[in-house]
């Protein structure tokens, strides 16, 4: 993760989308002849953001709550009165697919805007089968009318919904019998049929405990969904040995896990996931110890958590420069954590992250010279253009 990979004065050879060389520019302008040439010069160039946790889709937003909880109210206490993820489950339930797809299609064009090329997007906030699967079909039209690649997750474990309340395990079981198979049919027939498609679930003190969050991920298991797993965000309840255990690609938010736990996830293949704008936007200053997970060992990938309660932010380069500053990586992680690593983490390691030949021509051109700059400064955007499948699409 030390190593950005850095060639001085480089050169990329595209075609159909495609890299197809990397290397210095006299090396590659003697191998190949291009009908197209962008000239870059004094400028740097790096691998479009890859955001691999995201709840980009959604109705209404949280401004009142945000303000009770910057006068100490805490997050799981507003959950528990009814209010947080229930209050945004209220609103998108009221919300038509495509009302949802509108919205949600206005957040990715700034994500694109900043360079985010390739996103995760989890549903969650439906907590019934008819909403949870508008989601899935507003992810669907989405990916018909953006040129992000989307990599969707299944959430229907987010929160107990009404319905179910004091009743978790009943609100597992409709999971299981039900909601579970329903994605899967969705998956089947849409857009991103063939690509990954995940199942996570937000095990955390009141919300889902570990055996709940062992059933609904050994459910979506047998269905071949692979696993995410939100976990140790405010109380550690073993998630992460879970999401080890049973092969998870990623374990995300991580801000509390214990030793043990982190040693576990350190020698283990399961990305580690920290959200620095989560303990941002709550007011922390208590951070995921990314750092002693990038020397024990661990992979790690960073992400923006965009959603309206712990996370309204869309900027990976936000996130990459809160990740220097309070979690000690340094500019050369940061980058790796959001690109690479974050394409790891959603399964599309082989495709996107990195500008290699074969992989998908998904980069960025900076107004900076140099890729440090992308975490030095903070709160104005620093992509210049964006290409995507080698066209320019900012
Ligand atoms: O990743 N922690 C659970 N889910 C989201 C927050 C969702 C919300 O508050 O609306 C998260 O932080
Ligand atoms: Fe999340």
């Amino acid at each position: 993760m030390q190593d950005a990979g850095v060639i001085e004065g480089g050169a990329i050879a595209i075609a159909d989308g495609i890299i197809v060389d990397v290397g210095p520019s006299a090396a590659i302008r003697a191998n190949y002849t291009a009908g197209r040439e962008v000239d870059a010069t004094g400028l740097a160039v790096c691998p479009g953001f890859v955001d691999p946790h995201t709840h980009l889709v959604y109705a209404g937003d949280r401004v009142a709550e945000f303000e009770r909880k910057m006068q100490g109210v805490p997050y799981l206490d507003i959950l528990r009165s009814g209010g947080g993820i229930l209050s945004t489950m209220r609103a998108t339930r009221a919300a038509t697919v495509e009302e949802l797809t509108v919205t949600a299609q206005h957040r990715l064009r700034q994500m694109e805007q900043l360079g985010t090329t390739t996103v995760e997007i989890k549903t969650g906030y439906g907590l019934d089968t008819r909403t949870e699967c508008n989601l899935l079909a507003a992810i669907d039209a989405l990916a018909g009318r953006e040129p992000a690649d989307i990599v969707p997750t299944f959430l229907g474990a987010h929160a107990v919904p009404p319905e179910f309340a004091g009743n978790a395990d009943g609100y597992v079981a409709l999971i299981e019998d039900e909601m579970l198979p329903a994605a899967a049919e969705w998956h089947a027939a849409s857009r991103l049929a063939g690509k990954p498609f995940y199942c996570d679930a937000f095990c955390e003190a009141n919300v889902f405990d570990a055996a709940q969050t062992r059933t609904v991920l050994e459910a979506a298991r047998t269905l071949d969904f692979p696993l995410k797993l939100h976990a140790d965000e405010f109380v550690s309840l073993g998630g992460v040995s879970l999401a080890v255990a049973l092969g998870a690609t990623s374990v995300d938010h991580l801000d509390v896990t214990p030793d043990f736990d982190r040693a576990v996830l350190a020698a283990s293949p399961t990305m580690a996931v920290v959200l620095p704008a989560v303990n941002f936007h709550l007011g922390s200053t208590h951070f995921a110890d990314a750092r002693r997970l990038i020397d024990e060992g661990a992979a790690l990938a960073i992400a923006t958590d965009a959603n309206p309660g712990s996370a309204p932010c869309l900027s990976m380069p936000f996130i990459m420069a809160l990740a220097c500053r309070y979690q000690k990586l340094t500019p050369a992680e940061a980058l790796n954590a959001a690109t690479i690593n974050a394409a790891y983490a959603i399964g599309l390691g082989d495709q996107v992250g990195s500008l290699a030949p074969g992989k998908q021509a998904d980069l960025l051109i900076l107004d900076a010279p140099d890729f440090r700059h992308l975490v030095y400064w903070f709160g104005h955007n620093l992509v210049r253009n964006v290409i995507k499948r080698g066209q320019f699409i900012v």
